[in-house]
């Protein structure tokens, strides 16, 4: 099929490519120009594990091209894929002002048959919105559907490939028969294709990543009150877990939830309930645990120093807001950074793949070590704030050299207290008995 993707940010570039290496001639549109000449060079805007060599591979081969020139990238599209941000607005809602542009931008060139499908995730009512809009643009019934996409950054080309399911939004079956052919390629392990209206399929998307940040939420709380009673979290995680009807996903206690999705996704479906005359209760609580619980190593610190940042040295693990991921957006590690720069402390920062982005944002506020045991040397404390696969098992014995004290503020929980205690530190993790 010949498709067009316009924007090329994270899920647009990994559909794009993901659809060129099942054999469709893709062309992805941006109207960035530095980064579709970067994307034609084959340098990748992201870092995703292992999207550069599709991108290489498809664009080689001739299935995949970048442009600029909206007009001539949509002409021949059987499928056009609408795939721009939505950021968060002011009040809270999603900013949908590049969704209006593109579709103002594609309309008067789409094929008659095309099919127009939002990627982005969309407000309830959006897609209705796009069919009224192209209606009135062209004069005539375009096909609108919504397609929203579940892929997790850092695994973004596995989820892509392999969903467990794919839900579209359509008005005719006609629309959803060809999706369906369209993603055939994806759903050979008989994963289900869900066809429903416009309205649930874009409900389904904010409804999914509310859910899911509703149980990081709950786990969290329910660790920081573990703490107080003297149990272990991660105990008690695996003592729910096993029982069928509550499983382990998502149930990991952390330093709260960051991202482009969660934290916007969640005030978006708060924003559509209050514009409803409802009470949003759960998912105001949701975001307001989310963004104390951002706080809670910077409470520790200051329980463990008494009050007192001010000269400390703090070594920090971990800048993105998750692992195998560049992105700092909403990343936890920057709040608490911020607050011990307010604290007076100097801090020195380590990540696998963030440093670029962060320094671009706190330019020399802070120092940066490209590994990770050069940050320890003379600092009064570390605090791991991402679980890289690197800080899972470091050399304790060259750390506790390093470190001017012994002390470990894990926010991802990735060591043994019992352990750490025996090596001597001084260990403080999430929801569980802190050794001193
Ligand atoms: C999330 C969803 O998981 C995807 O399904 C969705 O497609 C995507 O948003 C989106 O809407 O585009 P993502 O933001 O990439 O994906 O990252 P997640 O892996 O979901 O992690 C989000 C945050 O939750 C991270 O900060 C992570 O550290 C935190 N988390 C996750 C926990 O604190 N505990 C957990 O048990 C799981």
């Amino acid at each position: 099929m010949k498709i067009a993707v316009i924007g090329t940010g994270y899920v647009g570039l990994v559909t794009g490519t993901c659809f060129s290496n099942s054999g469709n001639d893709v062309t992805c549109i941006d109207i960035d120009e530095k980064k579709i000449a970067g994307l034609k060079q084959g340098e990748i805007p992201i870092y995703e594990p292992g999207l550069k060599e599709m991108v290489l591979r498809n664009a080689e081969e001739g299935r995949l091209k970048f442009t600029t020139d909206t007009p001539a990238g949509v002409r021949e599209a059987e499928i056009v894929y609408l795939a721009v941000g939505t950021p968060q607005g002011d009040d809270g809602s999603a900013d949908l002002s590049a969704m209006w542009a593109v579709v103002k931008a594609i309309a008067p060139h789409l094929r008659e048959d095309a099919i127009v499908v939002t990627k982005s995730t969309v407000p309830v009512g959006t897609n209705a919105t796009i069919y009224g809009m192209l209606q009135e643009l062209t004069g005539r019934d375009c096909d609108v559907a919504s397609n929203p996409e579940f892929l997790k950054e850092g695994a973004a080309i596995d989820d892509f490939m392999k969903p467990d399911r794919v839900v579209v939004g359509v008005r005719r079956p006609e629309v959803s028969d060809k999706l369906e052919q369209l993603y055939s390629p994806f759903l050979r392990t008989e994963k289900p294709f869900l066809s429903m209206s416009p309205e649930s399929a874009e409900m389904t998307k904010y409804v999914a990543n509310a859910l899911l940040a509703t149980k990081i939420s709950f786990i969290n709380e329910m660790a920081n009150l573990c703490e107080k009673m003297g149990g272990d979290i991660n105990d008690v995680r695996r003592g729910i877990g096993h029982d069928s009807r509550i499983g382990f996903a998502f149930l990991f206690p952390g330093v709260g939830y960051g991202g482009s999705c969660f934290p916007k996704d969640v005030r978006a479906l708060n924003a559509m309930t209050v514009s409803k005359g409802l009470e949003p209760t759960m998912l105001r609580a949701v975001d307001e645990i989310n963004e104390r619980q951002k706080s809670v190593m910077a409470n520790k610190l200051d329980a463990h120093f008494g009050g007192d940042l001010s000269g400390k040295r703090i070594a920090i693990w971990g800048l993105a807001f998750k692992p195998e991921t560049d992105d700092i957006r909403e990343a936890p590690a920057l709040v608490l950074v911020d607050w011990l720069l307010e604290k007076g402390a100097a801090v020195v920062a380590h990540d696998p793949e963030a440093i670029p982005n962060v320094r671009a944002e706190l330019g020399d506020k802070i120092e940066y070590s490209e590994r990770r045991m050069a940050t320890l040397d003379g600092a009064d404390a570390l605090c791991i704030l991402t679980d890289w696969k690197a800080y899972h098992q470091p050399d304790f014995a060259e750390m506790y050299q390093l470190l001017k004290e012994p002390v470990v503020l894990d926010g991802r929980n990735l060591y043994d207290p019992a352990r750490m205690a025996a090596r001597g530190y001084c260990y403080h993790s999430i929801g569980r008995v802190s050794v001193d």
